[in-house]
């Protein structure tokens, strides 16, 4: 497969023509080649960046007809897998925004393509790769946390604001099912899969339209007991940042605050292991990674973290690697835990038994 990567982006919503600009402009090996979404303005406004780039109402058409060998997906969180199928069956290369797929049945058809398929499917989860994320698997890998034994993440974001602009975020009555952002980061200190879930949810009580959930919380556990925590919420009035995250170990405690309103972002670690860290210590590490900070100054999104993403995708690609630097399985790991969440919340919180494609 060509090494220069000919870029094409289904759904140009505000994720989608960023993320497109920031890969054809940041890295030479990446070509705007191709953008394709169903609103016809949208389309005719983006081209005007683009001069030379083949614009499409109709996906397949843009499949079919442009040439491109990599696509982009940046279509409603609920609807990337149909795009992601198709691209892999013609044996292109995949950068996918997440989660990677909204069903079981998705997940094993993507699977059963992506497995069999050249070219690489990245998973774009761009909170894998925040530095306080590298620092708390830095201090797993090395042992200083010791074996973890419950895991936490919280994704409290007042999406309101955004309802008049992505109508669809209006309507995710599951927020359960929104949780790469907080088990991707976490799995990643996780050789187990999560195997069994229990999910309530609040249902709708701020704003109180019929099908709203407020805010969904689950516990999932793995075969060796590890308890991981997850409460997602975009309709609160709780007004603090987004993530947060915590892992208790035999040996130490890793702990991520979001910012909280005077309160700035804070990320502490404690550990038996280490002589001037056996108390809470404030690490001065926040989402911006030190070794990329020169290189990826004009693309902050994220902390830096989409540059580091497409820097890492990029590089897979031109070096021919086998596998992406975050790939279907890693997407799939943090994806379908939410699915599962979501059926133990319609049957009441009753206990539900995780599968994977790989099982
Ligand atoms: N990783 C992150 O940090 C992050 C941040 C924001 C958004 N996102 C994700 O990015 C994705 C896009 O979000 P957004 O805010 O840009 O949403 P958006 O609704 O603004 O954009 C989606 C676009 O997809 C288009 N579309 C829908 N169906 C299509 C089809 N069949 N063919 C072609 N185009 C189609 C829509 O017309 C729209 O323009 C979502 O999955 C969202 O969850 C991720």
């Amino acid at each position: 497969m060509s090494k220069k990567i000919k870029l094409g982006v289904v759904g140009l919503g505000h994720r989608g023509r960023y993320m497109f600009k920031l890969a054809t402009s940041a890295f030479p090996a990446v070509e705007a080649t191709a953008i394709c979404d169903i609103n016809e303005t949208l389309v005719e406004d983006v081209q005007r960046t683009y001069p030379g780039v083949q614009s499409y109402t109709d996906f397949r058409e843009m499949l079919a007809k442009s040439g491109l060998n990599t696509l982009l997906v940046e279509t409603p969180a609920h609807c990337h897998a149909e795009f992601c199928l198709k691209a892999r069956q013609r044996g292109l290369h995949v950068f996918s925004d997440i989660p990677s797929v909204a069903s079981l049945q998705e997940a094993e058809a993507l699977w059963q393509v992506d497995q069999a398929a050249p070219g690489l499917f990245m998973t774009g989860a761009n909170p894998n790769e925040w530095a306080f994320i590298e620092a708390l698997c830095e201090f797993h890998r090395r042992g200083l946390l010791g074996k973890p034994f419950y895991l936490e993440a919280g994704y409290i974001h007042d999406c309101r604001y955004l309802w008049a602009e992505t109508p669809w975020r209006r309507h995710n009555s599951t927020p359960i099912r929104y949780c790469t952002h907080s088990l991707g980061p976490l799995l990643r200190i996780l050789e187990e899969e999560l195997r069994t879930v229990s999910c309530v949810s609040s249902g709708a009580k701020v704003v109180g339209e019929a099908g709203q959930n407020d805010l969904m919380t689950a516990h999932f556990q793995t075969p060796s007991g590890i308890i991981v925590r997850f409460t997602a919420s975009f309709i609160n009035e709780a007004g603090c940042g987004h993530h947060s995250y915590r892992v208790f170990g035999t040996e130490g405690y890793f702990e991520r605050l979001s910012a909280r309103g005077p309160q700035k972002a804070k990320t502490l670690v404690k550990t038996t292991q280490l002589y001037g860290m056996r108390q809470l210590t404030e690490l001065p590490i926040d989402e911006q990674r030190p070794e990329y900070v020169q290189e990826s100054q004009q693309f902050g999104g994220h902390g830096g973290a989409d540059y580091v993403l497409w820097k890492r995708f990029v590089t897979a690609v031109t070096e021919g690697a086998e596998t992406a630097p975050i790939n279907l399985k890693d997407g799939l790991r943090m994806t379908l835990p939410g699915i599962f969440a979501a059926q133990s919340a319609a049957q009441g919180g009753q206990l539900v038994t995780l599968t994977y494609p790989w099982d």
